[in-house]
């Protein structure tokens, strides 16, 4: 076996026994009313503002795929600078807000990295999709890393092979990929990442296409920040639409339409599933997000209870 696969191997192995460690019941003496407080903070935050629900799950993807699940991404600048999250990224205010309930009820109990993950299911759950039992006791790191965030983060130019490989770094299979995309069955992006589908690629419903254009006007620089839903049927709704949509052409990013083309592409009877059979789609989903909240969390000792999100102790 050559080294980088020994290597790789071997990180799984570590991700798997740190995971191991994690347990759904782990502040139920230490901090009870925990995962009440964190479900009933995002519910308020994501009737509020709709989109929140969005911005929460895709904090939990980007601090997940940056040296774990660790909460790094929340540290203020560094990674927060990195091209796939600066003004971008949102929904910290939030977070910061549970910790600081949680911080009045129990004092330095729940990390960061668990609130992120457990606001991350509770967000799916308040815009209807599935429920999962989060496994907790992850500790907050003490450091982040930009660098990693930008090689790491996969960028919506990417195509099949790019998309497969980024996710495969992690230890997640093609399906895993697939379901894990449809997180963009909520939320928005802004036009500089859609503004090439817009107008130099082929595989776009004609109308979709015209709808967008108006507020996504071709020249670089005019109407970058405008945004436009990922999901163009219910975009606040999580359920499996994004899949139809990319059967009819209708994927706001690069990144999404790759998944379906129609002509028996490697992803297309996933995309054909994840379409047609809702609790397919569910519980795909569910046990790839578990499978996500997993990745080398830092336990026992190592790293830190963080007392602010976004600074360490
Ligand atoms: C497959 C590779 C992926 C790529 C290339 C990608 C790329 C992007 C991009 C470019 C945006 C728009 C950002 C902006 O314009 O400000 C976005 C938004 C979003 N992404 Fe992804 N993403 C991917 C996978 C994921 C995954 C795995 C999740 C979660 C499980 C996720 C959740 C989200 C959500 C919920 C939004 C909307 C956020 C909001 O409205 O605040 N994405 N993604």
């Amino acid at each position: 076996m050559a080294s980088s696969s020994l290597s790789a191997v071997l990180l799984l192995c570590l991700a798997v026994a740190a995971s191991a460690q994690l347990s759904p019941t782990f502040y139920d003496t230490t901090c009870p009313n925990a995962l009440a407080t964190i479900k009933s903070a995002v519910t308020a935050a994501v009737n509020k503002e709709n989109r929140m629900g969005a911005s929460l799950l895709r904090l939990h993807f980007h601090d997940c795929f940056v040296q774990g699940c660790d909460a790094s991404v929340l540290l203020s600048g560094m990674e927060q600078n990195a091209i796939p999250n600066v003004m971008s990224l949102r929904g910290f205010e939030v977070i910061d807000s549970i910790k600081a309930q949680l911080e009045t009820m129990c004092k330095q109990t729940v990390s960061c990295a668990d609130i992120l993950t457990v606001a991350a299911r509770d967000s799916v759950v308040a815009l209807g999709g599935p429920s999962w039992t989060v496994p907790l006791g992850r500790r907050d790191s003490t450091n982040a890393n930009e660098a990693a965030a930008n090689n790491e983060l996969p960028p919506p130019f990417f195509d099949l092979v790019n998309l497969t490989q980024s996710f495969g770094d992690k230890g997640f299979t093609v399906t895993d990929m697939v379901a894990l995309s449809g997180a963009h069955t909520i939320g928005q992006a802004q036009c500089q990442n859609f503004r090439d589908r817009l107008y130099n690629e082929t595989n776009i419903n004609s109308g979709f296409a015209t709808s967008l254009k108006a507020n996504c006007p071709q020249p670089t620089g005019s109407g970058d920040r405008n945004l436009a839903n990922l999901d163009v049927s219910t975009p606040y709704s999580f359920d499996n639409a994004y899949y139809s949509n990319l059967k009819s052409q209708k994927g706001l990013l690069h990144s999404d339409q790759v998944l379906f083309t129609g002509t028996g592409g490697g992803t297309d009877n996933t995309v054909n599933n994840f379409a047609s059979n809702p609790a397919a789609f569910s519980s795909a989903f569910a046990s790839a997000m578990v499978k996500m909240g997993n990745l080398s969390p830092l336990t026992g000792s190592q790293g830190q209870v963080r007392i602010s999100c976004s600074k360490v102790n």
